[in-house]
């Protein structure tokens, strides 16, 4: 416990475009206030535990992990915080301390549905239920109190956030055997299943098996993976939130997933092989020919390119070549934007913007698309340059307002 503690001391800083408006987040303080809000909310008795567990952002390999390619994402340390205690029924109640005009919001284990109403307390609810399906049952229900510091829609996975500090939460209090990669799997099982969106596994892998100060090179295709340290010396992450708000649910993504699935049957007409991250560039410019359609076609291109892409970059990190790891980064975007076409004039509009600055390594969006968030390296001396430059011409082109997060690279969920 005491090491989790160290780590989450660890503080991320929001910035506004004029720099001015610091915030630290600190662990203890959050511990401290999620507590007696949850006290406040469902009564003053003893065994709440307190839990966290971080956001994600990657930092390449977009939309390649529903094609069993690999992805480069890292935690964050900001995320979401999480208090739970047993109850003698079998009743469910959650409460949202960041949407606290809906209240107490209750159910039973014995109605373990999704339901519209229900809101945001689907995902937990979620988890549990796919604790359940793999034969952890509940012998009585719980209170759940949460409370996320990542900016909600933004793309840095808050909803795969939750379903990891639930799951980590639920094997804490019940004594489950679960490893950390299995909490990955089941927040993912409980987000396709349970909530109906079709994600890969990279923001729960990124959340469940983050390890500070490294980024994780994950094979979707196997679940192999290595850390790899982030050491930027002199250099920062930034990430920009459009403000543009991303819906993953019904939308796009799960089209780009079905262009994906279509475009591999057509090439596994003539070659052996089991997704589109199986694929040499090579191979794939060989083949592309099997693809009738010019939109499956780029979807297919993207996938395949990405892939090698992260391959890449990782490589070039690890020789110390980070400027070859942003021109990758800045390459990942143009395939998003023209081939993939999930970025949108605001993310266009952020990255564009971000190359402009000198001192800026590599700029690319991250996450789904459809607005959220860009990532960029950035070196230490144009961060304030960049957020003022960009934050001014994105208000300028879109008319939107940006804020920019430095963040640190974060751990794994803990209790604390
Ligand atoms: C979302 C999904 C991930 C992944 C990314 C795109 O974040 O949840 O599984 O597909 O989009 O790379």
């Amino acid at each position: 416990m005491g090491t989790c503690l160290f780590r989450q001391a660890y503080y991320f800083i929001k910035q506004t475009f004029a720099f001015s408006g610091d915030v630290l987040e600190d662990t203890e303080f959050m511990k401290d206030e999620v507590l007696n809000r949850f006290t406040e909310v469902f009564g003053e008795k003893p065994g709440a535990r307190v839990f966290f567990a971080p956001g994600r952002v990657n930092l390449i390999g977009e939309h390649t992990d529903y094609n069993g390619g690999h992805v480069f994402p890292c935690a964050l340390t900001i995320g979401t915080y999480a208090v739970g205690r047993k109850r003698k029924d079998r009743k469910l109640r959650f409460f949202s301390a960041n949407i606290e005009r809906l209240g107490i919001i209750e159910t039973s284990l014995d109605d373990l549905t999704p339901r519209r109403e229900a809101g945001w307390t689907n995902y937990p609810k979620g988890v549990i239920w796919a604790f359940e399906k793999r034969g952890m049952k509940f012998p009585c229900g719980l209170d759940i109190l949460i409370k996320g510091n990542i900016p909600s829609g933004s793309g840095l996975s808050s909803s795969a956030s939750v379903e990891v500090v639930t799951g980590f939460l639920l094997k804490s209090l019940f004594d489950f055997e679960v490893s950390n990669q299995d909490l990955a799997l089941i927040g993912q099982y409980s987000e396709n299943n349970f909530n109906g969106v079709n994600c890969g596994i990279m923001d729960q892998f990124a959340i469940a098996m983050g390890k500070r100060e490294h980024a994780i090179f994950l094979d979707t295709a196997d679940l192999s993976f290595e850390y790899a340290p982030i050491k930027l010396d002199g250099a920062k992450i930034v990430i920009s939130s459009s403000n543009k708000k991303r819906g993953l649910g019904g939308s796009k993504y799960n089209e780009r997933r079905k262009e994906c699935e279509a475009a591999l049957k057509e090439l596994q007409r003539t070659l052996s092989i089991r997704t589109l991250g199986d694929l040499t560039i090579d191979q794939f410019e060989k083949a592309k020919g099997e693809i009738r359609d010019d939109v499956r076609r780029k979807r297919a291109k993207h996938a395949v390119y990405e892939n090698q892409r992260t391959i890449q970059a990782v490589a070039a990190l690890k020789a110390g070549n980070i400027g070859r790891f942003g021109e990758l980064m800045d390459e990942s975007h143009i395939s998003l934007r023209d081939d993939y076409e999930v970025t949108g004039k605001e993310l266009d509009t952020l990255v564009e913007e971000a190359w402009k600055i000198e001192g800026v390594i590599g700029s690319r969006m991250t996450g789904a698309g459809f607005g959220g968030c860009t990532v960029s390296i950035v070196k230490n001396k144009a961060v304030k340059p960049f957020i003022e430059q960009v934050g001014k011409h994105y208000r300028e082109k879109t008319g939107y307002h940006a804020d920019f997060y430095v963040v640190e690279i974060g751990s794994g969920p803990c209790e604390l």
